[in-house]
């Protein structure tokens, strides 16, 4: 009887730990930019439509061929849209990562 609630509690945890690190992004099936895409901007950007932040249409207008302006840009965001609140920084990005970032972003 106890032994059967420990199976099935472990179970649940290793559900959950799975279901969290899809969550997260961790999907190996993806290409390594649109997987961080998904993991660190979907919950603010759309590719065509205003969401939080402008659309990634719009990111490719500015930043297309300054890609060390987008990479500082994600990394430590200034102010620039007066109608749309502050963009959160991520400093923690290597430059690996965004460059596979940037590969999705300007192939939109
Ligand atoms: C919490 C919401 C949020 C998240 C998450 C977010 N952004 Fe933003 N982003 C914004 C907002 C809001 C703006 C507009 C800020 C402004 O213009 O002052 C913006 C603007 C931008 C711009 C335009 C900058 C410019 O100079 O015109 C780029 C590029 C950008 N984001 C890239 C990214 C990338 C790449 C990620 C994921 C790593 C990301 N953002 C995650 C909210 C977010």
């Amino acid at each position: 009887m106890m032994a059967e609630r420990t199976a099935r509690h472990g179970e649940m945890v290793r559900q959950a730990t799975l279901e969290a690190q899809s969550g997260m992004g961790v999907q190996s099936d993806l290409p390594p930019g649109e997987a961080l895409f998904k993991q660190y901007c979907t919950v603010c950007h759309r590719i065509t439509e205003r969401l939080v932040g402008p659309p990634v249409t719009e990111m490719i207008e500015v930043y297309a061929d300054d890609f060390n302006g987008f990479k500082q840009w994600v990394r430590k965001p200034g102010r620039k849209r007066m109608d749309y609140p502050a963009m959160t920084g991520f400093p923690q990005l290597t430059d690996e990562e965004l460059k596979d970032l940037g590969n999705y972003i300007f192939e939109q």
